[in-house]
């Protein structure tokens, strides 16, 4: 599956393909992420998970720290502003043997950010550094950092992040082309992630709006960077990793083995877990809008995989 395969080093971090997962919360949990490895993915990584909540030991955040072998290489990614706190975190997460720590300074969530935590770091090149610098000294695994370009475009301070974060010793950064107040609106501008690119002492990974396995190396090459990270075009669509064109009855065998993992994962709920998914693994296939509206109503496994069946004997996918 994996035909992608150019070797790269990040930092300390060696990869096998350019074309990594983003984290996503509520998405790359443990059963996504060994399906994004499997289809040749460089690596995969938590979504965010609290500092504060991995010290004091939250018994929400311990489960989203679970990994398995088959999503290696992966990162685990925290989120504080705590430069203590996040130390004190990524040593207790360096007992679980992640193969790279990775900070969350990009997360535009108000939550996040009224806690001057996530993008809301941006606006403190200061304390950025702090954290990234406590976080390097604390483990002795890599440890990258996750960036926007900006908390909003009159304050484009990318440089001074990404200085901060070189002088603390990360072994590389990703960039959402994105700045805070956009959200997810607008386009990523993959211009500032060039720049950054270009001038960064480190490996830099691009980041924004891929949405093909061509795009993914297009823009690579045009950006210089020296991987890509795919979030929402990942998707329902993991083939993305290996530009592989999958059949109408590979695409059901994923569906179903997805299911299953989410299944073994999160018992029963893991059925309603996977909804978000299925709409996208079925998402734009001609004449699938009433399979849809069944498959978001299936409460169970064997509903599920009938109207699967159904929708692939109709040739719909
Ligand atoms: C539902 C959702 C959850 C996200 N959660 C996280 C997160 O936990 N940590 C993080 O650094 N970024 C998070 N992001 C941002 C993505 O990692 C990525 O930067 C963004 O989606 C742009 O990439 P894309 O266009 O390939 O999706 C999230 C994005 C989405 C859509």
């Amino acid at each position: 599956m994996d035909n992608n395969t150019s070797a790269i080093s990040l930092g300390r971090l060696h990869i096998h393909s350019p074309l990594v997962l983003a984290p996503m919360a509520g998405y790359t949990d443990s059963p996504f992420r060994s399906i994004a490895r499997a289809h040749g993915a460089g690596f995969t990584v938590t979504e965010l998970v609290s500092a504060e909540g991995i010290v004091r030991d939250n018994k929400k955040t311990r489960k989203l720290l679970l990994f398995t072998e088959k999503e290696r290489p992966l990162g685990i990614q925290i989120f504080g502003n705590n430069p203590e706190v996040m130390a004190t975190a990524a040593g207790i997460v360096e007992t679980l043997s992640p193969d790279f720590i990775d900070i969350n300074m990009g997360c535009c969530s108000q939550k996040i950010c009224s806690g001057g935590m996530g993008a809301a770091l941006l606006r403190d090149a200061a304390l950025l550094g702090k954290i990234a610098a406590n976080v390097v000294r604390a483990v002795n695994v890599p440890v990258s950092a996750k960036i926007r370009i900006g908390w909003d475009f009159s304050s484009l301070n990318y440089k001074d992040t990404v200085r901060a974060l070189e002088d603390a010793g990360v072994d590389f950064i990703s960039v959402h082309g994105r700045t805070r107040s956009q959200m997810f609106s607008g386009n990523a501008d993959w211009n500032s992630i060039a720049e950054i690119a270009e001038g960064a002492r480190v490996p830099v990974i691009g980041n924004g709006d891929i949405a093909s396995y061509d795009d993914a190396h297009r823009r690579m090459k045009e950006s210089g960077c020296a991987a890509v990270m795919i979030g929402r075009g990942a998707v329902g669509n993991p083939w993305i990793f290996s530009g592989a064109r999958p059949s109408l009855s590979e695409i059901v065998e994923q569906i179903i083995a997805h299911l299953d993992a989410m299944i073994a994962h999160y018992g029963e709920y893991g059925v309603i877990l996977m909804r978000k998914h299925l709409v996208k693994y079925i998402h734009g296939f001609h004449g699938a809008a009433h399979f849809r509206v069944r498959l978001l109503q299936a409460k169970e496994r064997k509903e599920v995989v009938h109207i699967l069946g159904e929708l692939h004997d109709a040739g719909k996918i």
